[in-house]
């Protein structure tokens, strides 16, 4: 007798473990302190005239959400923490580009926070200049940013796109004023339809919105509504995140009433519900929590093959070099990962001084991991793998136990075997890169699944 195959929400109930989100390999909690400003200095100096992808971490916030993750400071100052934050910056990147033997190309800038938009029009024209003074700008280049809506304004929009700025993501969390209030994060539904709108006459290429799942006194009936409103605003991407709900080490956290948080079943059902709903609005599943239109550059790329991934998270170009600045940014090359000081005043303490402002990372030279990382981008990125049994039998027989479940289909020809994950594999699908992960053998790490 076949057993009934398990329903989606039983399949995340089931492999509901702290998975992580595979945006490198090794992750980020390998990182240590014996890595630091001298391996960055060496990475810097070796010569290549590939393009190269910038992250800006800009930290600062209005106000606090109190479920955010970001590593972001809460101010009022305005001008006042902006105008010495650019100074460093400014600095920063002056000890970074000494380092390069060469001026080199950018295919792909992003600005990420905290909120970039708590920097003022005159601001962000200036941190531009400071970024083209120091990279050429390719034509085509891939240039994006995160804003928070709440203080977006028309003339903020249309001078984004003017400045360069071709994609935009802004944060949409939950539409419900229950929700907002209970998280800190009131934007009325209108802010929200008249943000879209100036995005959309700003003539921007890709808009994104990020929603949260599982925030508290959400239900499935308000969650269908901030879906609803989503399906309305037709943006060409979502990122539909699983509320990370870590009080112990985030205290703002503490806040938020741990009885109002929906249970486990009822954030499920919710993800269940987004996905057929976004689906039938034609949006098309990439991985485990983004969303793009069947036409945009993402889910065409999905479509292709041709899916990357860094610490943004997925991407279309390329597998660039990935050099972040300012506090917390990671730099991502083939050999190194390199993270800068967490907090402002040791990562302005280390420019002053002259010196790269890295806080730790990791080496990577042992063919094993490359092999690993292959193995694990191939599954996250494109959905299918082919392995040699000889050397993973262990991972086979692991695979095998998910092709029960239906997330994975095997297919074996000789020492080889192909992994093809399925559309309900999808949804787990840090799960099955996890397979090839030899730390997730010792002890569980990353956030829950789900
Ligand atoms: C830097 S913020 C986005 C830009 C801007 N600051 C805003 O709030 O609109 C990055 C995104 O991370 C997500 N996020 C933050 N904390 C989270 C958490 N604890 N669990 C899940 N997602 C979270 C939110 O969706 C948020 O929009
Ligand atoms: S969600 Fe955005 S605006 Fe809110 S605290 Fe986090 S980074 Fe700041």
């Amino acid at each position: 007798m076949t057993a009934t195959p398990l329903s989606p929400v039983e399949l995340l109930l089931k492999y509901d473990q702290p998975v992580p989100r595979y945006t490198s390999y090794p992750t980020a909690a390998s990182f240590s302190s014996a890595v630091g400003a001298k391996q960055m200095r060496s990475q810097l100096e070796q010569p290549s005239d590939a393009p190269l992808s910038l992250y800006v971490h800009v930290p600062f916030c209005r106000h606090s959400c109190w479920y955010c993750g970001c590593n972001r400071i809460t101010t009022q100052l305005g001008s006042k923490v902006v105008a010495p934050f650019l100074k460093t910056l400014k600095q920063e990147l002056e000890l970074v580009t000494a380092a390069m033997p060469s001026r080199r190309r950018l295919a792909q800038l992003h600005w990420g926070g905290g909120t970039p938009n708590y920097l003022n029009q005159e601001e962000q024209q200036k941190l531009w200049q400071l970024i083209s003074e120091h990279f050429d700008l390719e034509p085509d280049l891939e240039a994006s940013i995160e804003v928070n809506p709440e203080f977006l304004s028309r003339e903020e929009a249309l001078g984004l796109r003017d400045l360069g700025f071709n994609r935009i993501s802004f944060g949409l969390q939950d539409a419900n004023p229950e929700v907002q209030k209970a998280v800190n994060r009131v934007v009325p539904e209108e802010q929200l339809c008249q943000a879209m709108k100036w995005l959309r006459e700003a003539d921007f290429e890709s808009v994104n919105v990020d929603l949260i799942c599982g925030l508290p006194l959400q239900t499935p009936e308000r969650f269908q509504a901030t879906l609803e409103l989503v399906g309305m605003l037709v943006p060409d991407r979502i990122a539909l995140f699983s509320f990370a709900y870590l009080p112990e080490k985030l205290p703002l956290q503490r806040k938020i009433k741990a009885e109002q948080l929906p249970s486990q079943r009822e954030r499920l059902m919710m993800l269940d519900q987004a996905n057929r709903l976004l689906i039938s609005y034609g949006y098309d599943a990439i991985g485990m929590d983004h969303y793009a239109l069947r036409d945009d550059s993402l889910a065409i790329a999905a479509r292709e093959g041709q899916l990357h991934r860094n610490f943004q998270g997925y991407t279309t170009g390329g597998e660039l070099d990935l050099l972040g600045v300012g506090p917390t940014a990671i730099s991502q090359f083939k050999h190194l990962f390199s993270q800068n000081q967490r907090d402002l005043k040791p990562w302005r303490a280390a420019i002053e001084a002259g010196v790269l402002p890295v806080e730790r990372g990791l080496e990577v030279n042992e063919a094993d991991v490359f092999e690993r990382r292959g193995l694990i981008k191939e599954v996250m990125c494109h959905f299918r793998v082919m392995i040699d049994l000889k050397r993973f039998a262990r991972e086979w027989a692991d695979l095998k136990e998910l092709a029960t479940d239906g997330l994975v289909m095997l297919h074996r020809d000789g020492d080889m075997g192909e992994v093809v994950v399925t559309t309900e594999g999808r949804w787990l699908i840090r799960t099955i890169a996890a397979v090839f992960d030899p730390q997730q053998r010792q002890e569980a790490k990353g956030s829950r699944l789900v």
